[in-house]
């Protein structure tokens, strides 16, 4: 493939992302949070994505609490991995700098939208710490991640991030808005977020399969390995989270559990997490017919191993 064909950028995806965009657009204080606070009688994770009910010695309340530090992490792992896709989306931006000026506007607004969910997720978060029992703490730091990430090739970023652009849609659309007993500020949230990600997700897609059409064949091995990797670091994270969620818990209820109870609060909460930020996301139709439209069998073989001894 020539040098310009690898230039060739289809402007009319990016307008419509644009259209979008615009017409979608909305402030944090305006339009989402509008002075509230979470109403702490509700959940705020659904039970498809919390996995509570694999937990029938807790009460309904104690359901409820793990559902809210669920749902506390999860607005925070937003948070975190937006540090990454932002600072990567502004890398890509580069390429269309003197070239399709469309693609780049389509671009900046991504980059622009990632930094306000940022600080959305923040303010959240510090409405959290007024309202939950002190204790809690998120225990990435986004730099620090965003370091490791970005040291990996494109091509792995790209992927990851259309993985967790998919299945951010997938659980608003499937789990948080058909759900009518969650926190109205928690599901309003996810309900703006996922109007602006519906683009984000689009636009992954173009440039992964841009950036793809640069790599040799040895290089798109590479990085496969890459990819792997990042899914590793990820369920590090998650590992010590979802160990860190469980302790908070146990802490913050006024009863004392069997031995074997809180194995199984453990387990769930880890399954929880894996299924939230990997599993459901593999399992998106469209992230599956990308990538192996991509990849060699040899190299999808590889990704389902190390997929294995996580799902
Ligand atoms: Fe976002
Ligand atoms: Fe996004």
């Amino acid at each position: 493939m020539t040098q310009a064909q690898t230039h060739i950028v289809d402007s009319s995806r990016y307008a419509q992302c644009i259209a979008a965009s615009k017409q979608v657009r909305w402030d944090i204080e305006r339009d989402v949070i509008r002075g509230r606070r979470f109403d702490y009688g509700k959940k705020f994770l659904p039970d498809g994505l919390s996995k509570v009910n694999e937990l029938p010695f807790l009460n309904e309340a104690e359901r409820r609490f793990v559902s809210q530090i669920q749902g506390r992490t999860y607005a925070n792992m937003f948070g975190l991995v937006e540090r990454f896709i932002c600072a990567k989306v502004l890398e890509v931006s580069r390429e269309h700098f003197l070239g399709d000026q469309v693609a780049l506007e389509a671009l900046v607004r991504f980059s622009d939208e990632e930094l306000k969910h940022q600080e959305l997720f923040r303010r959240l978060e510090l409405l959290a710490g007024e309202q939950m029992p002190a204790g809690y703490r998120f225990l990435p730091q986004p730099n620090d991640v965003a370091q490791v990430v970005l040291g990996k090739s494109t091509w792995a970023v790209l992927a990851l991030t259309l993985h967790i652009e998919l299945f951010t849609l997938v659980h608003y659309r499937e789990s948080i808005e058909p759900d009518e007993h969650l926190s109205e500020l928690w599901k309003d949230v996810f309900l703006f977020h996922w109007k602006e990600e519906s683009q984000h997700a689009v636009m992954d897609e173009l440039e992964w399969v841009r950036e793809d059409r640069k790599l040799s064949a040895a290089e798109r091995d590479q990085a496969v390995n890459d990819l792997i990797e990042l899914v590793v670091a990820v369920d590090g994270i998650l590992q010590a989270q979802a160990k860190h969620d469980a302790e908070y818990f146990v802490a913050n209820c006024d009863r004392a559990f069997s031995r074997e109870e809180l194995d199984v609060l453990r387990q769930t909460m880890l399954k929880a997490y894996r299924w939230q930020y990997i599993v459901s996301g593999v399992q998106v139709p469209r992230f599956g017919k990308v990538l192996t439209d991509l990849i060699t069998p040899a190299q999808g073989e590889r990704i389902g191993a190390a997929l294995a001894t996580i799902m």
